[in-house]
């Protein structure tokens, strides 16, 4: 059993795709709480509606963003999880966060990493004029979106793309990567050495 926090400060959708997996049956696995730094944040009102442990802090608050992470990383450990999984958190989390947290911490990016990190990676992708974007999940370090690659999943960019258009085909592959990875992290068959992850593909179903 996968005993997850999921961090989001926005819309939530990709907290709601992993909740979906855990609901059916496929992910082992447990939403102990969701932590955001929005209290508006769409997702914080579905995880209300769902009963989970909601956490809100305010980054600009005591101490500020030291602050913040403290008292955030205080329930955390008050709470208990495997992992930690950012999906949709707009702030960078600090290396005393990650290293005292010490167990994975996890994200999903809106590109094929290490191409167009942070912001607006969709528009990035677009503007650079690639045929290929897509999205990643990958092991959180102290850099913007640096950390160890798990898994990808390739989006070819069409030349009738927009933002928006291009943004929802991602989207809907973000939808199935991330939930997959957690599965296979609650399957234990996900190794990390340094900077290469190895993944047991036992199960043809992860070749989809
Ligand atoms: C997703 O595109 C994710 O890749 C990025 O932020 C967006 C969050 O969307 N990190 P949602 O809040 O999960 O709907």
């Amino acid at each position: 059993m996968l005993e997850l926090i999921v961090f989001a400060s926005g819309r939530g959708s990709n907290l709601m795709a992993i909740q979906d997996e855990i609901e059916n049956g496929r992910l082992k696995g447990n939403i102990r709480a969701v932590v955001s730094n929005r209290r508006d944040a769409p997702a914080l009102a579905y995880a209300t509606e769902k009963g989970f442990n909601v956490i809100y802090d305010d980054p600009n608050g005591e101490g500020g963003r030291t602050g913040y992470e403290k008292r955030v990383l205080r329930e955390v450990e008050r709470i208990g999880s495997d992992c930690i999984a950012l999906a949709g958190y707009m702030l960078m989390l600090g290396g005393k966060f990650i290293r005292e947290y010490g167990k994975p911490i996890v994200n999903i990016h809106p590109s094929l990493l290490p191409a167009f990190p942070g912001l607006n990676a969709q528009k990035k992708a677009l503007d650079y004029g690639v045929r290929f974007s897509g999205c990643t999940v990958h092991y959180v370090d102290e850099g913007m979106d640096t950390g160890p690659i798990i898994a990808q999943k390739p989006v070819p960019v069409l030349d009738t793309d927009d933002e928006e258009s291009l943004a929802g085909r991602i989207l809907e592959e973000e939808h199935k990567l991330y939930p997959e990875v957690l599965t296979l992290m609650a399957q234990g068959r996900i190794h990390r050495i340094d900077r290469k992850v190895y993944i047991d593909l036992l199960d043809e179903r992860y070749f989809r």
